[in-house]
Parts: C-alpha cells; structure tokens; sequence
C-alpha cells in the first residue's frame, strides 16, 4: 500500500514528519526472497494521484516493469495492481515509483528488495542500509520546492539531513572479530554518497546486486550514486570498545559523520573470519564485443553547458525556453518528457532499436558540468571502459555514474524485448529531459 503517513526521521525532540510511505514506514518493508521464487505483490494507491512500483535492477518482463503506459497505465488512487516476477538473479534490489518519482520518491516512497543467493557467503550480521536524503525545514517537515530550476539545472535535491532506514542514526552497535555484509542502497533523489569507514577496510564484493571480484575501493571510498547499491565485507577489526565513524565526504565542502559503528566490551573471535567472500555470478548473458552493435549517447544540458536547445516534443526549443518549461537536459539532443510525468506524450521514442539477443556496446559521453548516473532497465550491463581506460573488473551494474566530461562505455545483450527506460537516477535531472528509451525487438 502506497499512501501518506508520519514517521519520527530526527531525534525525539523534533515532531514527526509527514511522508509518502509503503505500509506507513520509510523505507518500506523489506522484501526479502530466495533467487529463482516468484514474487507475486499487490499494491493499491492511497496516495491522491497516479503511482507505479518499478522493482529497479530486477530483470523482470516488461508489462511488470512499472514504467507508466510503457505498456501498461499506472495505477490511479484506490486502485490496486498485482505485479508478478520470477527472481532471476540474487543481490541487492530495491522498489520505487516510476511516477513523478522526483516527488514521490522524495517524500519517502522507496524500500529495499533483497534476493537471497542459494548459496550465501558466511557473515555473522546480514544488514541493510538504506540511505535517503531529506530536505527538512526547522519543525522537520519535508520542504514543498520540489522540482524548483534551481535544482533541476544544478546537481539536484540535494537535502541537509540524511537517514539510515529512515532514522538519523548516532551510532550502530558491533561486535569485535563480527563479519557483517552491509547492504548499501542509495534511495536519495540527488545526493551522492562517498563512505569512509575510518579505521575499516570494507570488501565491496558486490555492485547493483550483482557480484565483483572482491576489492578494497579505490581511495578506501565507497562511491555510491543514486539507485546504486555496493554490498560490503566488513570486519569489526577494532578493540573492544572501540567507536569509528563512518564519514561521507563525496562533496568536500559538505562532509560530514554518517555514523558511529560502536563496539561492545565482548570479542566475538579473535581472528577476523577465514571464510571466502566471493558471491556466485548472476546468470547474465555475456556480450559478444565482436558482432556489437554499437551506439553513442551524449548527455548535454544543465547549468554552464554549450547547449543552445534541444527537440522538446518534436520541435527543437532553445535553452531559455526549455527552462521556462522545466527543462534543462537532453540525451542525444532531445529533452524527452513523458510517462514519468502529467505533462507531454506518453510514450518516449526510443533513440535506438536493438535485435533480440545481440551485444550493444553503448559509449556515454557527459558534455555537462555535472555527474549523472545512468540507469537502464531491464538489463544488467558490463562497464567496460572510463575514458578508454578498461575497468578493473568489468563490473555488473544497471547504474553507472558517469562523471562530468567523462566517457564510459557499457556492454550487454539486448535479451529481454520492450520499450526499455534509459535515464538519470538524479530525479530532478529525469524529470527535466534527460531520460530516453531503448528498444529491442
Ligand atoms: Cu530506479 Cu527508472 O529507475
Ligand atoms: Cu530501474
Ligand atoms: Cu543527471
């Protein structure tokens, strides 16, 4: 159920908040099943207007993907739809709407969706994270500027007060010598997060669900861009008593503590855990470089760009005008605006069409001033290369954050047939054009 409820986001001195919320919690239950159940869920939508649930990174047919009217219609207030899936693949997934998800995934409407491996890796804590960001003003009522330009052209909502499952946190309570796999989700609409867990060497043996060859990150930084997940090895390798606090400093003028991980005064083991930490792949498909087919998509817009203008709605509009209507980014040259909003057509023409089972390598190029993570449904792509520079691992992911003038190519066979979403996770960045569609047929 999707509706409005309160929740207590801040300390107990503050009142509460007024959400959107799943089952009246931010973030929503958390699902939870085995790799390969089928996942039969109804939703119905107390909420005042049009709502989808799109199950993000799960490789689901495309009439359950919750995109609105690609194909099937939203469901409107006090209707109720039953999505039905298989789980394909184990990892860190998670749901939210696809309806003017700038607002309603701004208001709270988002939980976690966990597929279990049939064989897990041995860890003493499984635990989730998942870390929202809010726009609170003095009595912690979320702020009503959503969708303002100056959002929209710049780097987003970015928000002044972040929540771990939907609470600030002063300190998690860990145990020494424990193992914990620390599932990260990024549910905020614009902020970008990059942990340091001081004193810790976290393991990310996991990225968008999907497994990697087990590493310590670059910089001993996690990086985690809106709609990522990383799942992390950590080992409470302090002394008892101990407390280290986990930090994010993506934007070095707003760091600031995350959390302390606090330790209790008893010792779990001495050693930390000789037990492998590495997941079993996913079933995906592999891409064949070699017949690819082969595409460029250019992201241009925002504020300090070369863009002049862009095709809005099939005709091409200037920059000023653009702005005056909400818009401000494109891809390829055109603004699209559509099924994630009341205004424009429905539909989004795809920018390209893919034949069912081939390999499309696609290079991202970022003409902008600003960061974007670029999600494709449907899917599971290889990152392949940052600025003709090959990855380290090739990794799995179905968001990849694509940084201010860089170059990024990605892999993947076009296996699953439908109209596929193909947009910025910064919600303020999709709602104002830079969102398009892929085909494949
Ligand atoms: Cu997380 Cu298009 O979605
Ligand atoms: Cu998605
Ligand atoms: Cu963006």
């Amino acid at each position: 159920m999707a509706g409005p409820g309160r929740i207590q986001l801040v300390g107990d001195e503050y009142p509460e908040t007024t959400v959107w919320a799943y089952e009246g919690r931010v973030p929503g239950p958390e699902i939870r099943v085995r790799q390969g159940d089928r996942l039969r869920i109804a939703v119905t939508n107390r909420l005042a207007e049009d709502t989808t649930v799109h199950w993000h990174g799960i490789r689901v047919p495309n009439a359950m993907d919750g995109v609105p009217h690609m194909p099937l219609p939203p469901i409107a207030p006090g209707e109720t739809f039953t999505y039905e899936f298989d789980t394909v693949d184990a990892g860190t997934f998670w749901y939210h709407p696809h309806m003017r998800s700038h607002e309603q995934v701004g208001r709270g409407l988002y939980g976690p969706l966990i597929v279990e491996e049939r064989q897990p890796i041995q860890v003493d804590r499984d635990i989730t994270w998942v870390l929202s960001d809010w726009r609170l003003k003095n009595d912690a009522a979320v702020t009503n500027d959503f969708g303002n330009m100056m959002d929209i052209s710049h780097n987003g909502r970015v928000g002044n007060t972040v929540t771990i499952n939907g609470r600030v946190l002063e300190e998690m309570p860990v145990q020494c010598g424990e193992r914990i796999r620390l599932r990260l989700i990024n549910a905020a609409n614009a902020r970008i997060f990059g942990l340091r867990f001081q004193g810790h060497r976290p393991v990310v043996v996991a990225i968008d669900g999907h497994p990697v060859e087990p590493h310590q990150p670059d910089e001993d930084r996690v990086v985690l861009a809106p709609a990522m997940r990383i799942d992390l090895v950590l080992d409470m390798t302090g002394p008892p008593g101990n407390r280290a606090s986990v930090v994010d400093d993506f934007y070095p003028d707003l760091a600031y503590r995350l959390v302390d991980l606090s330790y209790g005064s008893e010792r779990l083991r001495n050693r930390p855990l000789d037990a492998s930490v590495r997941l079993l792949a996913n079933p995906i498909p592999e891409p064949d470089l070699s017949g690819a087919a082969r595409h460029q998509v250019t992201l241009g817009g925002g504020m300090m760009s070369m863009m002049t203008g862009a095709m809005v709605d099939g005709r091409m509009t200037d920059m000023r005008t653009m702005m005056r209507s909400g818009m401000a980014w494109a891809i390829n040259g055109v603004a699209a605006s559509g099924p994630d909003d009341h205004h424009g057509s429905h539909v989004i023409d795809p920018i390209f069409t893919l034949e069912r089972g081939r390999t499309c390598v696609i290079a991202m190029v970022n003409e902008t001033a600003w960061h974007h993570p670029m999600h494709l449904h449907g899917h599971a792509f290889r990152v392949l290369s940052r600025n003709g520079q090959a990855t380290r691992f090739k990794e799995w992911q179905d968001t990849v954050l694509v940084a201010p003038r860089e170059r990024v190519e990605i892999a993947f066979v076009a296996d699953n047939p439908g109209d596929w979403m193909f947009h910025c996770h910064i919600l303020e960045h999709q709602v104002a054009g830079m969102m398009s569609a892929i085909r494949v047929v």
